[in-house]
């Protein structure tokens, strides 16, 4: 048996310089092969999710009352300064159809992560723009995201 590996070797060896194609990519190595990059303008970017930690929010039909009233609390805190509930800007843009303009991962992503998104987001850099002020971190809970988002259902009339 130990003589048979060199054999195989030269074999592979003289069947990678035969110069056909096919023994050509036989010769390459598997681990050449990179990694999904993730630099800006990666393809695989997915613009209804922007990036951060929320993926596939399930949204009930419904709004959920207590949250969205947990939410209101947050809002008149953290983000009224800023924001109008109609469609009205003030230093960013009014809620009123927020939740129309974007899914519920995209807004959660992009209230609990709003450096990356600013970096990278489509949407958000075309807010920027028009803005001209980059909304600051304000370091929320998931479950204040949550709440936050059924807040703005319930502004845009869900029931
Ligand atoms: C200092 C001002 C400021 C505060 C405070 C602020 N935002 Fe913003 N927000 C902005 C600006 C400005 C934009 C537009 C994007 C940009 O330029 O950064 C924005 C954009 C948004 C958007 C997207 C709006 C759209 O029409 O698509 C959402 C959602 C949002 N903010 C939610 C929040 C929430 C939730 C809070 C509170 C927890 C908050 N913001 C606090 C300034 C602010």
């Amino acid at each position: 048996m130990k003589y048979l590996l060199p054999v195989v070797t030269a074999a592979i060896f003289l069947s990678s310089c035969g110069g056909g194609n096919d023994s050509q990519q036989k010769s390459e190595s598997p681990s050449t092969e990179q990694p999904a990059q993730t630099a800006n303008g990666n393809p695989s970017y997915d613009p209804n999710r922007g990036t951060g930690k929320f993926s596939n929010v399930e949204v009930a039909a419904t709004v959920d009352a207590a949250k969205a009233e947990a939410g209101e609390k947050v809002y008149s805190v953290k983000c009224s300064s800023c924001h109008k509930l109609s469609d009205e800007k003030l230093v960013g843009p009014g809620w009123k159809g927020v939740t129309s303009r974007h899914t519920a991962a995209w807004v959660m992503n992009f209230i609990t992560n709003p450096d990356e998104m600013l970096d990278k987001d489509p949407k958000a850099q075309a807010m920027l723009e028009i803005c001209l002020v980059r909304m600051p971190n304000q370091n929320l809970s998931d479950e204040e995201a949550h709440n936050l988002f059924e807040f703005m259902r319930k502004n845009d009339g869900v029931k």
